[in-house]
């Protein structure tokens, strides 16, 4: 990687993906994009629809790019809402994208989810390859491009990878309309209301994963040797699984007087238990060594010092 093009880098994962790449490559060879530009941004940026094909290819032939990373998507809650939009969007993105990788040769790279399974798998140490059948508009998205991603490698020899990303816990940009961000929400909540009151009931267990941990794993994925790699697409990853009570009673560590209570959203409820408990990433693990380094103990640590100063921060 040497020149490097963003979609959706104004996201959840994107915005934390440009800032790590333009310290590690140069910021001049980190173009990001997105739909909106944000209000604070140094570097490359361009506004890019990801349903322009044309332009997304204008773009990265100007800029030079030798990889493209395909970040823009709807998340499960908000595509459930709008499947019809959802399909265009996350699917007719994702094709743009592929085919703007495979016309200038570009490595790739673009998530998938644990919203990939279905309630047909296997709850618990969910393998690499196995049962795909899920019951949301996102996880057909997500499946699908999982295939789409791996056709593109063996049919034009498009160097794709990418992994299932467990939901995503991060300090700096909120996600928007995932059925995981009550495990973001709460840590606001905590350090603003001292209370908070979690849409998914307890008992519901969800892989998860600390941002800086996930940022690492892609650049990790995408250095990797390609000879090592049987899978490409969709690796499983994951840090920690865990349930409501347990992130909470993690908090009430750092802030004791922490309370939480349910009030269950059975859109959000239903989806959650359509997802599997905990994920095996043995293959990412043997394949391009992937590892984490935060569990649940040292992210709610790190995410309450860090959020507590932004929070201040933002007051004063
Ligand atoms: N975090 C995502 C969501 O909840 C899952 O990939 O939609």
């Amino acid at each position: 990687m040497k020149k490097i093009m963003i979609t959706g880098a104004c996201g959840q994962i994107g915005s934390e993906l440009v800032e790590k790449l333009r310290r590690d490559y140069g910021t001049d060879n980190v173009l990001a994009t997105d739909i909106r530009k944000p209000a604070e941004m140094t570097g490359p940026f361009e506004i890019l629809d990801v349903m322009d094909a044309e332009k997304m290819m204008q773009l990265a032939q100007d800029f030079e790019a030798d990889t493209l990373m395909h970040m823009a998507a709807l998340l499960s809650a908000t595509a459930e809402n709008n499947p019809v939009f959802a399909w265009n969007l996350n699917m007719g993105g994702l094709m743009n994208a592929l085919e703007t990788a495979r016309k200038l040769n570009l490595q790739f790279f673009t998530p998938s989810s644990i919203g990939a399974f279905g309630p047909s798998t296997e709850k618990e140490n969910t393998a690499q390859d196995t049962l795909q059948r899920p019951t949301t508009m996102y996880g057909v998205n997500k499946v699908a491009g999982e295939l789409l991603c791996d056709y593109y490698y063996t049919k034009f020899g498009v160097d794709t990878r990418g992994v299932r990303f467990p939901g995503l816990i991060s300090n700096v940009t909120l996600p928007g309309g995932g059925t995981t961000d009550y495990a973001v929400e709460i840590y606001y909540k905590a350090i603003t209301e001292g209370h908070y009151t979690s849409y998914i009931a307890e008992g519901t267990y969800m892989d998860m994963m600390y941002m800086p941990d996930a940022l690492d794993a892609i650049v990790d994925l995408m250095e990797a040797d390609g000879d090592r790699l049987v899978h490409r697409n969709a690796f499983n990853i994951t840090a920690m699984s865990f349930e409501p009570s347990q992130i909470a009673a993690a908090i009430k560590k750092y802030i004791p007087s922490f309370e939480m209570n349910y009030e269950v959203d059975p859109a959000r409820q239903e989806i959650a238990d359509s997802w599997p408990d905990s994920l095996d990433c043995s293959a990412a693990k043997e394949e391009w060594d992937f590892k984490a380094n935060y569990d649940l103990d040292r992210m709610t640590k790190d995410m309450i010092e860090k959020l507590t100063l932004k929070l201040k921060n933002q007051a004063s």
